[in-house]
């Protein structure tokens, strides 16, 4: 792919706009609310907070913020009942990959039943630790572990956090696939794949013609930060292949009509969409060994 990931000096300006995107979906009435989140106010300076109540919520509601509002909160919901069901179903270790400005372990009752692993960039989640200092956690535990996808072994990583690997994990990879050359992407997957029968993965990506320009008028183009440039995407058709070489099957591709069939509609909710991003949730077959993780 050519280019190299954003510089890391300084917090995710991407990480900040999801965090925004759920907070202006909190001014939603619960009725109608996709996901309900306490916390996310914390991570969000003073003057965003205020702002989001109106100019920025203009913005990211309407055709200005073409579709990149819709896409993250009903992500962010599909995810949410991805963690639910998978830990009542006896997962009881999560991987957030990426995590950002995710609040999950903060706001899903469901997550006192399992330990949390965050990784992410350094200077993001020094923030995350400054801001949410004191906010109760819901999680049986959460450790922010600072590392970076595109140099550090990610089996090496998660062993020295004390994954137990023998052991089902859920990976959340929210958001994120976007940002990383296609190394990483693989180096991560095949991590995952190396995972006790039962683990799966959730997570996001664009579409490859998006990312090549070939799917995408200029004028319809998402918001992007410049600093943070997309520079890997999928098509859904090579998808299912490109995870099976890693021990994983699909079990699920969401786009953007799915996504507001399944849980705006019912709602009644309209929400801007384009076809950019998919979210997706892949299981562990089991046929890799753990120590093909890395390899
Ligand atoms: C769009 S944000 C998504 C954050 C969160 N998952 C969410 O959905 O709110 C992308 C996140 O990926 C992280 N990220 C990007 N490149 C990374 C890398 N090479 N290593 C670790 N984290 C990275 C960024 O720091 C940022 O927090």
């Amino acid at each position: 792919m050519g280019q190299k990931p954003h510089h890391k000096a300084r917090p995710s300006r991407t990480a900040w706009g999801a965090a925004l995107c759920r907070l202006i979906e909190q001014q939603e009435p619960p009725s109608t609310r996709l996901f309900t989140d306490p916390v996310v106010a914390n991570l969000l300076d003073p003057m965003t907070v205020t702002l989001a109540a109106g100019p920025l919520r203009e913005l990211y509601l309407t055709e200005l913020g073409s579709g990149t509002y819709g896409a993250q909160v009903l992500r962010t919901r599909y995810i949410d009942d991805v963690v639910t069901g998978m830990v009542e179903g006896g997962t009881s270790q999560v991987v957030i990959l990426g995590a950002g400005f995710d609040t999950r372990a903060y706001r899903l009752p469901v997550l006192a039943a399992a330990s949390v692993l965050e990784l992410d960039l350094q200077a993001t989640q020094q923030v995350k630790v400054e801001r949410l200092g004191g906010v109760p956690v819901l999680a049986v535990g959460l450790e922010l572990i600072a590392t970076d996808f595109t140099s550090e072994p990610l089996g090496t990583v998660l062993d020295d956090a004390g994954l137990d690997r023998t052991r089902p994990v859920l990976f959340v990879w929210e958001g994120v696939t976007q940002y990383l050359p296609e190394a990483a992407v693989r180096a991560t997957l095949a991590c995952i794949g190396a995972s006790a029968p039962g683990s799966a993965v959730v997570f996001t990506y664009v579409r490859r013609g998006v990312i090549d320009g070939s799917a995408w008028d200029e004028g319809q183009r998402p918001l992007m930060d410049a600093s943070e440039p997309w520079i890997f995407g999928l098509s859904p058709r090579e998808l299912p292949g490109f995870l099976d070489a890693y021990g994983l099957t699909l079990v699920d591709d969401v786009g953007s009509a799915e996504l507001r069939t399944r849980y705006a509609e019912p709602l009644g909710r309209h929400l801007e969409l384009r076809d950019v991003e998919h979210v997706a949730l892949a299981v562990v077959r089991g046929v890799r060994p753990a120590q093909s993780c890395d390899a």
